[in-house]
């Protein structure tokens, strides 16, 4: 079945809700993130409020994008303003820069073009308003070779910011 990639509607807030839950339980678990209930519900609830009012503001506010193969949605991908962390160690602003974020594929449809699909219409979404570049930031120890693979090595390595091993890593991207 196709990909297709569109905007959220109102009617796909509860299926984003569950589509959230599941992936994001499913990395904190998969990346050995354990007794963090409150992190991840808090998580959760922040990506929600994004997307809620992505809907409300017709995308002014908060952009994503969804891939849905027939009514299963398999991806999403958003932007917005820069996170605190993102902002304090790029010494940035949040008015003036944007980050890709919220990058998430269903567990059993990874590893099949969907992340790099989302990828390609949302740099083109920011490409067509005017953005020269982005910002994004993974703490998920397996997540981020893929984002390597897209970008090169991170713009900035907190290391150990999440505990021993455990590094942040932030990129800074020309589009
Ligand atoms: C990271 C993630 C978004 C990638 O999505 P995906 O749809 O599986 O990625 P794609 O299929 O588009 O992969 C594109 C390429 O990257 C590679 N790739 C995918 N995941 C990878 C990983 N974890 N490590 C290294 N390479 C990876 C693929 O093999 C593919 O390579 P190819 O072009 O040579 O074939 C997905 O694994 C995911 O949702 N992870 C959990 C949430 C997450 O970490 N989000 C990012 C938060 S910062």
């Amino acid at each position: 079945m196709d990909l297709i990639i569109r905007r959220p509607r109102r009617k796909d807030l509860l299926m984003l809700r569950s589509f959230l839950e599941m992936t994001m339980r499913h990395s904190f678990k998969i990346n050995g993130i354990v007794n963090a209930e409150t992190e991840l519900f808090k998580a959760i609830q922040s990506k929600y409020q994004d997307l809620l009012e992505d809907v409300q503001s017709d995308g002014e506010k908060h952009f994503h994008l969804l891939a849905m193969r027939g009514d299963v949605l398999v991806g999403c991908m958003g932007y917005g303003a820069p996170n605190e962390l993102i902002r304090k160690y790029m010494a940035i602003s949040s008015e003036e820069h944007v980050e890709l974020k919220s990058a998430y594929v269903h567990p059993w449809y990874k590893r099949q073009g969907i992340c790099v699909t989302l990828l390609r219409e949302l740099v083109k979404q920011l490409q067509g308003r005017g953005w020269g570049e982005m910002y994004l930031d993974c703490g998920y120890g397996l997540s981020q070779p893929f984002w390597e693979k897209q970008f090169g090595p991170a713009s900035k390595t907190l290391l150990d910011h999440w505990g021993p091993g455990e590094h942040h890593m932030i990129w800074k991207v020309l589009l």
